[in-house]
């Protein structure tokens, strides 16, 4: 399912212009990184594709539907939004009925919500916590809970906005697992993050927005090899990135296995 975004501009009731004539397409299946220093205006841009927010100007489609013509409630069986802060999302007495919460909206039947249930928790490991509060849950597996329910909703679409933030090193590589599996079944996710490591890792196309705009779009390697224009939004390259500037290597290197084929060649 097509994401189109086109001259896209917002504005907040308060004056400020959070986006300033956003313009891109994402394909069925993509897995996107996007970055850019605080107040860029991710966030504003990313609550456009699911309707928490509407285009002051220009307009905003998902496969066939004007986000201006749908609500959230309809918009939430094509588009899955990870919020930054799991305390936003929860509010169920335990994990199954939270995770079960999404499906059961979207007025799937008894034996799918079973299933997606089932299926969102075991890729997000938390098959033997179902009867648990989530609120007695550690933050790390509160997070994997607010991930199990939007994952459950089997929406095409899903968006993280910074998953890692405040994550252990063990849930960075299960939430690096969980997008893993959805790329692995032709999802197309959207992920705002500030770590750089991560996004090199996980996302084949990165975009990076400076002051409401998009300051470069293209794949990985591309975007993340600009150093200057990147430090003007105040993102830093991965380190092997650097290293393998400094080195000269002739590519753009992101990952261990291109910088030791690269330090080989
Ligand atoms: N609810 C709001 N009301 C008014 N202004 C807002 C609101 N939310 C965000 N802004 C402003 O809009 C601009 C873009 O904010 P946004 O949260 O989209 O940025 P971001 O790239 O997600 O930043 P961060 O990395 O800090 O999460 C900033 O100037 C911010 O202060
Ligand atoms: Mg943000």
């Amino acid at each position: 399912m097509n994401i189109t975004i086109s001259n896209l501009h917002f504005t907040y009731p308060n004056g400020v212009q959070a986006l300033r004539g956003i313009s891109l397409t994402i394909e069925p299946g993509e897995q996107v990184g996007i970055v850019g220093q605080n107040g860029a205006g991710k966030t504003t841009l990313v609550r456009h594709f699911n309707g928490l927010l509407q285009p002051t100007s220009g307009m905003v489609t998902i496969g066939d539907w004007d986000t201006r013509k749908y609500s959230v409630a309809k918009l939430a069986s094509r588009v899955g939004y990870v919020f930054q802060n799991p305390d936003e999302q929860l509010f169920s007495r335990d994990v199954k009925t939270e995770v079960a919460f999404g499906p059961r909206n979207l007025g799937y039947s008894s034996e799918q919500i079973q299933s997606q249930v089932n299926e969102a928790l075991a890729m997000t490991e938390l098959s033997d916590k179902t009867e648990t509060n989530p609120y007695d849950l550690s933050p790390t597996w509160r997070k994997m809970v607010a991930i199990a329910s939007v994952i459950a909703m089997d929406t095409p679409i899903v968006i993280f906005d910074e998953p890692t933030t405040g994550q252990d090193a063990a849930n960075i590589a299960r939430i690096a697992n969980v997008i893993k599996t959805l790329r692995e079944r032709g999802r197309t996710v959207i992920t705002i993050t500030h770590d750089i490591d991560f996004c090199a890792e996980n996302f084949e196309r990165v975009i990076a927005m400076s002051q409401g705009r998009i300051l470069l779009d293209g794949s990985a390697n591309e975007v993340l090899g600009q150093e200057d224009i990147l430090a003007t939004t105040y993102v830093d390259p991965p380190q092997l990135t650097r290293l393998g500037k400094r080195l000269r290597f002739k590519k753009t290197v992101r990952t261990e296995e291109e910088f030791l084929a690269a330090l080989r060649g």
